[in-house]
């Protein structure tokens, strides 16, 4: 495999892509001979934001494989709490660990760290950026759960504006051939534009919906979200949302009898307990996927990580970004680095467009 960073999962090339899902699928079927396979290796996962089953994913895939774990998954007990910088403390980490997973709430976190990391360092999720570990698990149980990744009608319903997992899933389904989607949120949810101009580019068909009862029978996918509690500015805001969408047994029965529910989960009120007694919900064993999943990525970024620090990167434009989720407005020694497309800048950590009037 090429990639040495996994920030999103567009740092994997289709065909890496293809042999990790298959790779996962191998280990499913025959744990027992991986074991050994990260015997005198290390990870450390360091979780800045809380997390349950992507820490413990990450942790147990690495158990598994006969590696050791350090880190952290409250920075209130490192260094962190002391005012010490992400690239201090990354600069250290690397030279303890193998391989770095990072959960962090700054959008661009991940990207930021990969710079000053001699170990290849894994996005466990970035604020409401990308969240590739979690895309890999959906990959995986839709490989199992439906046969394919292609020509499938995928409706993504909940906070689409907030979830990391969805923006890294369509970034990653719109790269095969025939898929649509559905974008089920109320207007003010709806996905980031960075994300609509990947699908444009890919040239998927997709709508906008903020019905799931009128949406469900068409689809053969539903990937259901929570409300993002934590990135809405206000209680009231958040509470504004709150509710709006609930998969239940009545919205089922319209549903395809091959549909498969996904989520990424934590649930807290979209699906109620009856859709978990449906054979179509698939959410539980979703995260036994993500487990295998998370093995087979450890095993490929091990074999082609180098234990190097990157050369220096230059900033590309004398622009700040005005993204207050990004990772630049704390760590403010950052190089700043912008991609241009189509006459826009856009930043390089968090994706946010840059307002013509910042550019000099
Ligand atoms: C998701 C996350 O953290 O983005 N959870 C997970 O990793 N399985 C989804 C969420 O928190 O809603």
């Amino acid at each position: 495999m090429n990639a040495r960073n996994i920030i999103d999962l567009d740092d994997v090339s289709q065909s890496d892509l293809s042999e990790i899902i298959r790779f996962a699928g191998v280990i499913k079927e025959n744990p027992s001979h991986y074991v050994d396979y990260c015997h005198g290796k290390i990870m450390a996962t360091l979780f800045y934001e809380p997390s349950t089953r992507t820490q413990m994913s990450f942790q147990t895939a690495m158990l598994r494989l006969g590696g050791k774990l350090i880190g952290f998954d409250n920075p209130g007990n490192s260094s962190v709490s002391k005012g010490e910088s992400l690239k201090d403390t990354i600069r250290v980490i690397s030279n303890y660990a193998d391989i770095i997973v990072i959960r962090n709430s700054f959008e661009g976190a991940a990207l930021a760290a990969s710079m000053f990391s001699k170990s290849p360092v894994i996005n466990a999720g970035d604020g409401g950026h990308l969240h590739p570990t979690q895309t890999l698990t959906d990959l995986v149980t839709l490989s199992y759960e439906k046969k394919r990744l292609d020509n499938l009608t995928v409706g993504i319903c909940g906070d689409n504006k907030n979830g990391r997992t969805v923006h890294s899933l369509i970034k990653s389904l719109a790269q095969y051939k025939s898929n649509r989607f559905v974008l089920i949120s109320p207007p003010e949810l709806q996905i980031p534009q960075y994300v609509i101009e990947c699908l444009k580019k890919n040239g998927c068909e997709y709508s906008f919906s903020t019905s799931l009862e009128e949406s469900i029978s068409d689809l053969d996918v539903l990937y259901m979200t929570r409300i993002q509690k934590e990135r809405f500015p206000t209680e009231a805001d958040y509470l504004a949302q709150k509710g709006v969408f609930v998969l239940d047994a009545k919205k089922m029965a319209a549903a395809k009898p091959d549909l498969r529910v996904l989520h990424p989960l934590p649930r807290v009120d979209e699906i109620t307990l009856e859709v978990d007694d449906d054979p179509r919900a698939k959410y539980f064993e979703q995260t036994e996927y993500g487990m295998y999943a998370r093995m087979a990525l450890i095993i490929k970024v091990l074999e082609s990580g180098r234990s190097v620090l990157p050369d220096k990167v230059q900033d590309t434009h004398q622009v700040k970004c005005s993204n207050l989720r990004c990772i630049t407005q704390t760590e403010t020694y950052l190089p700043k680095i912008f991609n241009e497309s189509e006459g826009k800048l856009f930043c390089k950590y968090c994706d946010h467009s840059v307002e013509p009037s910042a550019i000099q």
